[in-house]
């Protein structure tokens, strides 16, 4: 890069659950460099799921200084910056001292099931789901907040006193990368906020009667900004200075975007440390009947929302990653394949990774993990290979599920994410589907769709077109399984779930 051809890129945050990415994209959607890093994964009890807050904006800040390394480039290069994040997880943070009160509380985390339940009353986890979209679950922020604000000394009075900042990892960013505690901007985007249990679906704008009834003070909520449009110039000391923020979405959302999402019917799934389909359902919101969310897909500026239905699965990445860490079974994630291929097929096992209780379609609580169908002849091979077959049935669950509440039959499965340069997976999800996938060849989808929502909002991008044009297929599975296997197996796993309920 030369200073004679300034702002020639844009660069995006991608805050994920596991590691914090920063990557810098051209014109034509690709990639010109990447830098990552990982946090800890803090695991106090059995449920319970926290990050450090510090720890995440240290590495951001260290990524995005060393992904400029990376491309020999200068912030000045950078026509703008959009950010994208793990979703639901949790910060309540000093508004004066930048002091996170608590940990992050992570989307995966169950301590709030009892509040849950209670705040359900009568009514039941369809409370609020015809003004948010969302049944009441764990996963949500809103329970998340009532359990900091309820169980950590002093916290209530301070939130009270209008002393403390609510956000998601989009909002704690944001506001530490434009001053923090020195004029630092509170704001999240639309499908962020979607994701709270707080707001609206149709006014876009938070739900009063709902935060007076999780107890949530207003004066804690940051303002509802479109997912595109110029929020304010980031700041020295924080990471892109002087870069516009172009643009924030939640990861999925962002991952819908970038894979050129943009009519209603059309939708990808991203096989990241859970799965999460997400159709775009156009200008109006779909309420489910089958048991998916709804969700805002992304606002552009002052147009009108997009809406998605939405099928999120809790583990499937990250139950390789428990098969490495907690199992030790295999050296590397990127092993399992190897390790899966050495079996012919499941040899009747099959495990159901329900670790933090069931998501879509199902919304269990009460499930737990189990693995089922164990002889004397099963070993590793076959764990490993259940393993992976976990994710493709759990995907054809949301898939009929999308099917059932949209009328519309998919034709083929666009793929992104972390698991999909896993060819065994990829052929087994085509054959247990019976429909072909395909992976883009750009397959950052989610760090793009961010980069595209900021470089809309600087006129980097002219329209939502460019994203279709620069879409390009990168490889292809196709269905190869007989009629009769595919319908044992998918059974089998059915017959498996139900031997994970009444467990907690
Ligand atoms: O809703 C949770 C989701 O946003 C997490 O995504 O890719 O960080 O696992 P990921």
């Amino acid at each position: 890069a030369t200073d004679s051809a300034p702002q020639r890129y844009i660069a995006a945050i991608d805050q994920g659950t596991t590691s914090t990415r920063a990557m810098i994209f051209d014109h034509a959607g690709q990639v010109v460099a990447s830098e990552q890093l990982e946090h800890r994964q803090i695991f106090p009890r059995a449920g319970w799921v926290e990050h450090d807050p510090i720890e995440i904006w240290r590495n951001t800040r260290r990524v995005a200084a060393a992904v400029l390394a990376a491309g020999e480039l200068k912030p000045h290069h950078l026509a703008a910056c959009g950010i994208t994040n793990q979703r639901e997880t949790t910060v309540v943070w000093d508004r004066s001292t930048g002091k996170p009160v608590y940990n992050a509380i992570v989307w995966q985390d169950t301590r709030t099931d009892r509040l849950c339940e209670e705040l359900g009353g009568d009514v039941g986890a369809d409370r609020y789901r015809e003004r948010t979209g969302l049944p009441l679950s764990t996963y949500f922020a809103g329970p998340k907040v009532r359990w900091i604000l309820d169980n950590v000394d002093g916290v209530r009075e301070r939130a009270e006193r209008g002393d403390l900042c609510f956000g998601t990892m989009d909002s704690w960013l944001t506001w530490n990368m434009t001053g923090g505690p020195d004029g630092g901007v509170h704001v999240t985007d639309v499908t962020n906020a979607s994701r709270t249990m707080l707001m609206d679906l149709r006014t876009l704008d938070w739900d009063l009667q709902i935060c007076e009834e999780l107890g949530i003070p207003v004066s804690m909520l940051p303002a509802i900004v479109s997912s595109s449009g110029v929020i304010a110039a980031l700041r020295t000391g924080g990471s892109f200075p002087d870069v516009p923020l172009g643009g924030i979405l939640g990861d999925q959302q962002a991952a819908t975007f970038g894979q050129a999402c943009l009519e209603p019917g059309e939708a990808k799934n991203t096989y990241g440390t859970g799965n999460f389909l997400l159709m775009n359902t156009g200008t109006e919101p779909v309420f489910s009947e089958h048991g998916l969310l709804t969700t805002v897909c992304y606002r552009l500026g002052d147009e009108p929302a997009r809406y998605a239905l939405e099928g999120s699965i809790a583990v499937t990445g990250s139950l390789v990653q428990w098969l490495r860490d907690n199992l030790g079974l295999i050296p590397t994630a990127a092993d399992v394949e190897d390790l899966a291929a050495r079996a012919e097929d499941n040899g009747g096992v099959y495990f159901v990774p329900a670790f933090s209780g069931l998501f879509a379609p199902r919304w269990r609580p009460d499930a737990r993990g189990v693995i089922v169908g164990l002889t004397r002849y099963a070993d590793k091979r076959h764990l490993a290979r259940a393993v992976l077959e976990a994710s493709a049935y759990q995907t054809r669950e949301v898939i009929e599920a999308m099917q059932a509440d949209s009328g519309v039959a998919l034709t083929t499965l666009k793929v992104d994410g972390g698991m999909v340069v896993n060819e065994l997976l990829m052929q087994f999800q085509s054959d247990i589907l019976d429909v072909p996938v395909v992976r883009p060849v750009v397959n950052e989808t989610t760090a793009l769709g961010a980069a595209y929502a900021a470089g809309l909002a600087v006129g980097y991008w002219d329209s939502p077109e460019d994203i279709r044009r620069n879409w390009a297929e990168g490889q292809r599975w196709s269905p190869a399984m007989g009629q009769d296997e595919r319908d044992t197996l998918y059974d089998g796993w059915n017959r498996a779930v139900t031997h994970s309920f009444d467990l907690a």
